[in-house]
């Protein structure tokens, strides 16, 4: 819902000018954005995770979800599964997680297997 809301607000589902190879949708949701940005980027791999185990079993019975999207359980507040620089590309809005995080780890992308914008 708030997807769809930023999109209208914001006239797309992003401002940064990318091509990206690997997005990490932090705290996903529904896993629309993760989804329309998949079926956009067919040559990325998009990988959505939140703490909410049926909204994750939802977006992965999702009718015609893309070969190249995928969804995962996980807490944004632990240490994350995935390698350092895993993703060129990070979605992380709308959530208290995030900015509880943020202000933790502060700018130290490597903890969220992010790598540098392509
Ligand atoms: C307001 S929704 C935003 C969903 C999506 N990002 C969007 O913009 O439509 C907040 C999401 O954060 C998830 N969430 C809250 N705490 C979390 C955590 N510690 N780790 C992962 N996901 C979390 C909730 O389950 C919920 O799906």
């Amino acid at each position: 819902m708030q997807h769809y809301m930023f999109r209208w607000e914001f006239g797309g589902d992003y401002l940064a000018p990318v091509r990206p190879r690997a997005v990490l949708d932090v705290a996903c949701g529904t896993g629309r954005w993760a989804i329309d940005v998949a079926r956009r980027f067919p040559q990325a791999t998009v990988v959505g995770f939140d703490i909410n185990r049926e909204l994750i079993e939802r977006a992965l019975s999702e009718p015609g979800l893309p070969g190249n999207c995928t969804f995962v359980v996980a807490d944004a507040l632990q240490p994350f599964a995935f390698a350092d620089g895993s993703f060129d590309f990070v979605m992380a809005d709308s959530h208290p997680a995030v900015a509880q995080r943020g202000r933790r780890d502060g700018p130290r992308h490597e903890r969220w297997g992010m790598g540098r914008a392509a």
